[in-house]
């Protein structure tokens, strides 16, 4: 049977943490006035975008001015705004240092997670993640650090970001020897990047019940309407023939694409305009059956399935 497949009841993780849906994403949270990021925050919050996912390292690129200046606008904010912080969950990331670049060692997690505490003005992370495997600290390593810090009450859930399901499982399984269950698993994720559906991070993170945060739900961008589609003409056609058949966007039927599968993922979207980030929320509401979510498969694979 063809039933509808986007569930879009919240998410739950962590020690009782609950999400919409939908991330509010801030990579390119670079706007340099606070009443216009404000604004924007306030929105995605106000739309149930209430996980908002940062990193340390943002403001690095994307317009702007350099190593943690996002999380310091979003501190900001925060700190304007009394009772936003309590209406959303603060997701951030460490692990990467630029001209290493990643460095997930005890001393360098232990300062990154305190400086972006600094930067954020707030005494708790709810979701640290680690942003890209250190190739070169042992899983036991990382997993100690974080736990003291966790037992600090620095951080109050644990995340991988871009780990391959081995490099996840490796971590989680040091971490469950200190007593922590990983929560959270971030990944790219869109029509155009299907590989979490394939190379087994879906399947773990239904395994041991984690969160799926997918990044680039549109991928970047280059799956909205007005946008050349550069070599994805056949993927396009199809979410537009689907936009039409439900009567909304192309936007609209990618981000109801990454709703689909069965482990229930977060998606992380990127806009910073607000009339963008309500137009998101109609993807919940898209009834994509799996006929739908097959043809975008097959034709962002570009073969037919078997
Ligand atoms: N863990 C990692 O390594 C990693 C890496 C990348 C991203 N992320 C996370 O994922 C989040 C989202 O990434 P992303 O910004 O690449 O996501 P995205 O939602 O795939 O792309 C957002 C981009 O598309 C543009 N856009 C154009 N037309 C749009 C439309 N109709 N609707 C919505 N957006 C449209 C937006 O511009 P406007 O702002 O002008 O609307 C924005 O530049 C980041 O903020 C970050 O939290 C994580």
């Amino acid at each position: 049977m063809s039933g509808v497949l986007i569930d879009p009841n919240p998410r739950t993780f962590g020690d009782g943490l609950t999400v919409g849906p939908i991330g509010f994403g801030c990579w390119r949270f670079t706007q340099t006035d606070n009443a216009a990021a404000h604004a924007v925050l306030d929105t995605a919050v106000d739309l149930g975008m209430n996980l908002v996912d940062t990193a340390d390292v943002y403001g690095l690129d994307w317009g702007g001015t350099g190593f943690g200046t996002v999380e310091e606008r979003l501190g900001e904010v925060l700190a304007s705004a009394p009772g936003l912080r309590d209406r959303i969950v603060l997701a951030t990331k460490g692990g990467i240092v630029p001209g290493v670049p990643y460095d997930s060692s005890a001393a360098a997690l232990r300062s990154a997670c305190e400086a972006s505490l600094r930067r954020l003005r707030v005494d708790c992370i709810d979701l640290y993640q680690v942003h890209r495997p250190d190739l070169f600290t042992h899983p036991s390593e990382v997993a100690t650090a974080l736990a003291a810090l966790h037992r600090e009450g620095k951080i109050r859930s644990v995340g991988t970001s871009n780990h391959t399901p081995a490099q996840h499982q490796a971590l989680a399984s040091a971490l469950t020897e200190v007593g922590i269950r990983v929560a959270t698993t971030q990944v790219e994720w869109s029509a155009q990047r299907l590989d979490p559906m394939r190379d087994g991070t879906f399947d773990l993170a239904m395994e041991e019940a984690t969160t799926v945060l997918g990044w680039s739900p549109l991928a970047g961008g280059r799956l909205t309407e007005g946008v050349d589609p550069s070599g994805d003409q056949a993927l396009v056609d199809v979410l537009d023939d689907l936009a039409d058949r439900h009567g909304v966007t192309r936007s609209t039927i990618a981000l109801a694409f990454a709703l689909t599968p069965p482990c229930r993922p977060v998606i992380l979207v990127g806009t910073q305009t607000p009339q963008r980030l309500r137009a998101a929320t109609e993807a919940l509401g898209v009834p994509l059956t799996r006929t739908d979510a097959y043809r975008i498969i097959e034709a962002s694979e570009g073969v037919p399935l078997p």
